[in-house]
């Protein structure tokens, strides 16, 4: 299996997260790939049987700026993803009540519009609540892979 984990990060966070995700799975034996969502063309993701997005938010619930012309491509164009399984790993603070994992939730809300088919439920972490993002993100990932095939 042929995993992409990519991330949009504005100070790291969502970024160390990924690291820790990608490390995870090569420890499971998973083949796994580790970009940056500014370096990544929306063509590429086909390439992969899984694409794990994992993105922090700011401004209102916005996407971080390495992360905008991906989403721009993900809502500009009339994209079929429906060979895409995705999931969705957002890291954001309950104190933005309204725009809780804002960002997060619309990379979900575009791969779900483009029909790509979401093989997990979200993980939406709460850093006010837990600093350690990357243990509860480490666990999610576990529980997702745990038993599949390498
Ligand atoms: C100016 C600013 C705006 C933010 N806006 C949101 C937001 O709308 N929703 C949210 O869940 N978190 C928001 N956050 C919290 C960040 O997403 C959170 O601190 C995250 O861990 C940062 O991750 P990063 O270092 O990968 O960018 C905001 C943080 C800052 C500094």
């Amino acid at each position: 299996m042929n995993i992409l984990v990519t991330y949009a990060s504005m100070t790291g966070t969502a970024e160390f997260v990924s690291e820790e995700l990608h490390d995870q799975l090569e420890g499971m034996g998973l083949s796994s790939t580790l970009l940056d969502m500014g370096d990544l063309d929306i063509e590429q993701i086909k390439a992969f049987d899984k694409v794990i997005i994992c993105s922090s938010s700011y401004g209102a619930g916005d996407v971080p700026s390495n992360g905008a012309k991906f989403y721009k491509a993900l809502t500009e164009a009339q994209l079929d993803l429906s060979s895409i399984d995705f999931a969705v790993c957002g890291i954001g603070d309950g104190s933005y009540v309204h725009t809780f994992c804002g960002a997060a939730k619309k990379f979900q809300a575009a791969l779900q519009q483009a029909k790509a088919n979401e093989f997990s439920e979200a993980l939406f972490h709460d850093c006010r609540k837990d600093d350690e993002p990357e243990v509860k993100a480490v666990e999610w990932v576990t529980d997702i892979f745990a038993g599949c095939p390498t």
